[in-house]
Parts: structure tokens; sequence; C-alpha cells
């Protein structure tokens, strides 16, 4: 592993900490807060890339190979590499999965990118796999495009606590609930479009460590949170409560992600209180901490 340290790396470590702390103890941390960025690297699942469709098994061997060799550089997002965003689906030095697969094993003379021709040519695919799946990829893109209307943020914000009942999922600036992510820098993380997405269709691109996981056990309960790791034998997730909890894959029934739980908007709220909302939320950017 290249010993680059990134504000992701230091991120982790603190939730290892918190691991090694044990559960007692309420963190004050958002449930969501800490670990957006972290879990994003286990936001693949079963996955309907761009062009083609990649076995889940295929995207979990290449999530595996990329936290290996490539996220010390890349982020586990890929994200971290100006100018080569590995996560949005759109690459400068190809398109096809060949490409793709040549750039890895033979690296970018002249750049820190280097030949990776020690993983066999089966191996590279499912890196690739994993990339296409990150899901932050082309949705992402094309929401920042489209034309918003940004309203009075206000309003927004009264709606936001009112009668839209947002509040009772996400925190701002400390106050709210916790089933949500933190929007308090929603603003500065997030364009206008993808925003005014979140609000009329979140299921359409749900930003990678933001999807919820369940699992069900053989009583057949079910729990459902963050998913923080898993290996080949158990899964760690942190639920609605941020405890962190593990199980032992055989001993449950199913396992997997599951929609968002966050309502679509688009019949309950007017295109005016829409552009409010967005209007309030491109406000936030973390200031009034
Ligand atoms: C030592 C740091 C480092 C490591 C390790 C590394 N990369 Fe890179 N990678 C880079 C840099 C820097 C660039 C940008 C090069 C440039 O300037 O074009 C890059 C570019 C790329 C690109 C081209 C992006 C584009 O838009 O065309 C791909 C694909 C890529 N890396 C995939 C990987 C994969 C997969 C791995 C692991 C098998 C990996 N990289 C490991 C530093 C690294
Ligand atoms: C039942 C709980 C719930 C309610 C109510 C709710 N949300 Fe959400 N919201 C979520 C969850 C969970 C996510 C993360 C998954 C996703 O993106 O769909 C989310 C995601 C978002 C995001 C994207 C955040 C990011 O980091 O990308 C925005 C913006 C957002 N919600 C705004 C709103 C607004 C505005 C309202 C009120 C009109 C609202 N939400 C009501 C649960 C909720």
């Amino acid at each position: 592993m290249p010993s680059v340290r990134s504000p992701i790396a230091h991120r982790i470590t603190r939730v290892a900490q918190i691991a090694a702390g044990g559960l007692t103890g309420r963190r004050k941390t958002g449930f969501f807060s800490i670990l957006f960025i972290l879990a994003a690297a286990f936001g693949a699942g079963t996955v309907q890339a761009q062009e083609h469709s990649y076995a889940p098994a295929d995207i979990e061997a290449g999530r595996g190979l990329f936290m290996g060799n490539c996220s010390g550089c890349h982020g586990q997002n890929g994200d971290q590499v100006q100018g080569a965003d590995l996560s949005t689906g759109r690459f400068r030095r190809g398109s096809s999965d060949e490409d793709l697969i040549r750039v890895i094993r033979s690296g970018i003379s002249g750049t820190s990118m280097p030949p990776h021709d020690f993983l066999s040519v089966g191996d590279t695919r499912t890196v690739v796999a994993f990339l296409r799946s990150l899901p932050t990829g082309g949705a992402a893109a094309l929401a920042d495009d489209r034309d918003v209307r940004v309203g009075n943020a206000e309003r927004g914000a009264a709606l936001f606590s009112g009668r839209g009942e947002c509040i009772s999922c996400h925190t701002v600036n400390g106050t709210g609930g916790l089933r949500g992510p933190d929007l308090s820098r929603i603003g500065a993380q997030r364009s206008p479009g993808s925003i005014e997405q979140s609000i009329l269709e979140p299921g359409a691109e749900v930003r990678a460590g933001n999807r919820y996981f369940q699992v069900i056990d053989s009583t057949g309960s079910s729990v459902q949170g963050l998913l923080l790791n898993q290996d080949t034998h158990s899964i760690q997730m942190l639920d609605t409560n941020e405890s962190l909890i593990s199980f032992i894959k055989s001993d449950l029934r199913e396992f997997g992600f599951v929609g968002s739980p966050m309502p679509s908007y688009q019949e309950e709220l007017t295109a005016d209180e829409v552009a409010d909302l967005v209007g309030y939320l491109v406000s936030l950017r973390g200031e009034n901490r």
C-alpha cells in the first residue's frame, strides 16, 4: 500500500478508534457524517453499471483489489486524485473496459500512476467492474447539469423544519434526526441540480456511503443501517441508533442493500416549495457551526 495519507485515512482511523473503544456512550457525531466516505467503498452490491452489468461477486472481488492496491492514492471512493476522479463513470484515458484494463496494467508514464501488471487481465476486469459500480457515477453528472430554480432560503428553512418534516430525519447545525445524512454542509458538497434530484427522486442517485443495508436473521427480524465492512464470514454495520453491530453471515437468512428510506416529495410539494428547499439547502455550507 502506498503511504499517501488522505483525509479519508484520518476518518477511517477515527472510526477504527471508535470501534476499538467499544460501544459505551453515544457519540455526538451523526450517524452519517463520520461514515459516508468510509462506507462509500462498500456501496457496490448488486449494480447495473452504465453499459454492462457485472456479477456482484466480480464487483466484490474488484473492490478488494482496489482497496489493497489503489485506494491509497485514489481514495476509497475513487475520487481523491485531482483530474482523475474514478467515480464519475467517465475516464479521460479511454472508455471501454479494455482501455481501462490497459491503463491500469501499464500505468501512465510520466505520472505517479504505476503499472499493475502483477494483476491478471481477469483480476483487472473485476477492478473495472468495481469502478463502474461506484454509484456516484453518471446520474450525478447529469443532475448537475439540469436547470434548477433556486427559491427563497428563508421559506425553505421553515418548510424544512415545519410541514416538510425533513428535520425528523436530517440534522442541520446540530439539530434534527439521524436517519438521514447531516445536511449542514450540503450546499458546499452538492450542486443545486443534484440537491433537487434528491428531493424529487431519492433513489436516483444515492451517494455511495448513504446506501442502506439490511440484514434479516433466521427468526425473520431485520436490522437496517450503514454497511461498515464485510468479509467472507461477517458483516459490521452501524444501525440507525449509531450502534456498531456485527453479524455472522451463516446466522443470517438474507442481507443486502435496500432502497432509500427517504420518501419522494414529487407529489407532496409544489414546484415553488421545492425551489425554496433547494434555496435553503444550497445556503448550508457549514459556516454556522
Ligand atoms: C501511487 C499512486 C497511484 C496508485 C497506487 C494508483 N493510481 Fe491510478 N492514477 C494515479 C494518478 C496520479 C493518476 C492520474 C495520472 C494523470 O495525470 O493522468 C491515475 C490515473 C488512473 C486512471 C486514469 C483515469 C482517467 O480518467 O483516464 C485509472 C483508470 C486509474 N488510475 C486506475 C487505478 C487503479 C485501478 C489502481 C489500482 C490497481 C490505481 N489506479 C493505482 C495514481 C495512482
Ligand atoms: C424518513 C427519513 C427522511 C425524511 C423525512 C427526509 N429524508 Fe432526506 N434522506 C434520508 C436518507 C436516509 C438519505 C440518504 C439516502 C438517499 O440519498 O436517499 C437522504 C438524503 C437526502 C439528501 C441527499 C444528501 C446527500 O448527502 O447526498 C438530501 C438533499 C435530502 N435528503 C433532503 C431532504 C429534504 C429537503 C427533506 C424534506 C422535504 C428530506 N430529505 C426528508 C432520509 C429522509
